[in-house]
């Protein structure tokens, strides 16, 4: 058998759809500035698919940030790992400033969100120590535990009584191995939008001796009195000891950075293998956030459009009676029920004929006959938009439950 004889038998779970699907339903083209509306196929469509929460994207003050700092530095500076001859004062700048934000005493950047937090992970715990991780997290979280050489326990998603008794387990693996315990949980979960429990998984600590990393991707920047994250909504950042968020959500950049005490991000800035043997971070990343940064810091204004625009929607749907599931971030879930194929036949009839473009989630990312549709509200978004899109779902729910919509994956192959 060849090595790549896998390859054209079976494309995995999502890419035995690639024929009828790719181009439409997965890597789809957004073109244009990127905003509200943005152009699909030639077309000028809605789009609730970005995680441009706070709008910032194109910014104008952002947008001439980057271009001036592409112009003074280009792509490439600085060459090399920060630890050979990556390192900058504004990298420096940035972590200072990134953890005065998040009230913590350091913080440390790394490349991508995704990489950062597996890398977070293998840094600090060895093969003593015990992890104890949430069923819903992140694919970075898995992999990260997947480096692991240690023992690792999962509870269901946010069941804070099984929280504990994976603690007991894993207090009893660390008392033989002499390790320590890293609970791992997000702040905002990105398909669902609940919060992870931040306050009830803190008050374990009363019980167990753990540290808790928290992912906060979809909240750094939207969530908490000054968009801090989901860690400063529930008053708890002192109790969380790392906390990470990433530049691609609320930042509208690329990047990310983890943050703790300051004894904590020295080890993991001289153990952390994706940034030891990784190129630093480009200088227009760098200014970039900086600049995103103090817009968050300095004009509030996007958060609030943003919360306007979320409450709007989400209040607006539910008072049509659809079921949003258990959001309480701007992660906005619209959970119907049907086969892929009609999760298909929606997605189509809502770009083609709503020009509204939105996010499909279908199984096995979601339980089978779930359909979920994620709508990602922004700053850029108008309560018109908020109207149209409320209006468009009420006639396709109609049309789904009136069996209007075949079970058939749809027909892509005319646009
Ligand atoms: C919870 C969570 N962690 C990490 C990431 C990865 O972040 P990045 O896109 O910055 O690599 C994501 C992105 O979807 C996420 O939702």
């Amino acid at each position: 058998m060849d090595l790549f004889d896998k390859c054209t038998v079976n494309l995995g779970p999502l890419g035995q759809y690639a024929d009828q699907a790719e181009g439409y339903f997965m890597f789809p083209k957004l073109e244009g500035d990127i905003s509200n509306k943005m152009i699909f196929k030639g077309k000028e469509r809605l789009i609730w698919s970005l995680n441009n929460y706070l709008g910032l994207a194109n910014h104008p003050e952002v947008r001439k940030a980057d271009a001036e700092a592409a112009a003074d530095y280009g792509m490439a500076y600085p060459m090399g790992a920060r630890m050979m001859s990556g390192q900058t004062d504004y990298h420096e700048q940035l972590e200072r400033e990134l953890a005065a934000y998040v009230k913590r005493e350091s913080a440390y950047l790394v490349n991508f969100g995704y990489q950062g937090m597996f890398s977070v992970i293998s840094a600090i715990v060895d093969r003593k120590d015990v992890i104890v991780y949430d069923s819903e997290a992140h694919a970075c979280i898995i992999d990260g535990m997947r480096m692991h050489f240690g023992k690792r326990f999962v509870y269901p998603h946010n069941n804070i009584d099984n929280l504990e008794i994976q603690l007991r387990r894993a207090q009893k693996m660390t008392a033989q191995t002499g390790g320590g315990i890293l609970v791992i949980t997000e702040g905002v979960y990105g398909m669902s939008g609940d919060l992870g429990k931040l306050d009830e998984i803190i008050a374990l600590k009363s019980k167990f001796n753990f540290r808790l990393l928290v992912d906060d991707a979809h909240g750094f920047g939207t969530m908490g009195p000054t968009g801090a994250g989901t860690d400063e909504y529930f008053g708890v950042q002192k109790d969380v000891d790392l906390y990470f968020g990433t530049f691609a959500k609320s930042m509208a950049g690329i990047g990310g950075f983890i943050a703790g005490d300051k004894h904590v991000i020295k080890y993991l800035m001289y153990n952390m293998r994706s940034q030891i043997f990784a190129k630093s971070l480009p200088m227009p990343m760098v200014l970039g956030a900086l600049k995103r940064l103090e817009l968050i810091r300095t004009q509030p204004e996007h958060r609030e459009k943003l919360w306007t625009i979320v409450n709007a929607l989400q209040q607006g749907l539910k008072k049509e009676g659809f079921d949003l599931g258990r959001t309480e971030s701007p992660v906005t879930p619209v959970i119907l029920n049907g086969t892929v194929g009609e999760a298909t036949q929606i997605t189509f009839d809502l770009r083609e004929n709503y020009n509204i473009f939105c996010s499909i989630v279908g199984y096995p990312v979601v339980p089978k006959g779930v359909i979920l549709l994620r709508l990602i509200p922004t700053a850029v978004h108008t309560l018109e938009d908020v109207a149209y899109t409320i209006k468009a779902f009420k006639e396709v729910k109609h049309k789904l439950e009136q069996k209007a919509y075949t079970t058939e994956m749809a027909s892509i192959a005319n646009v």
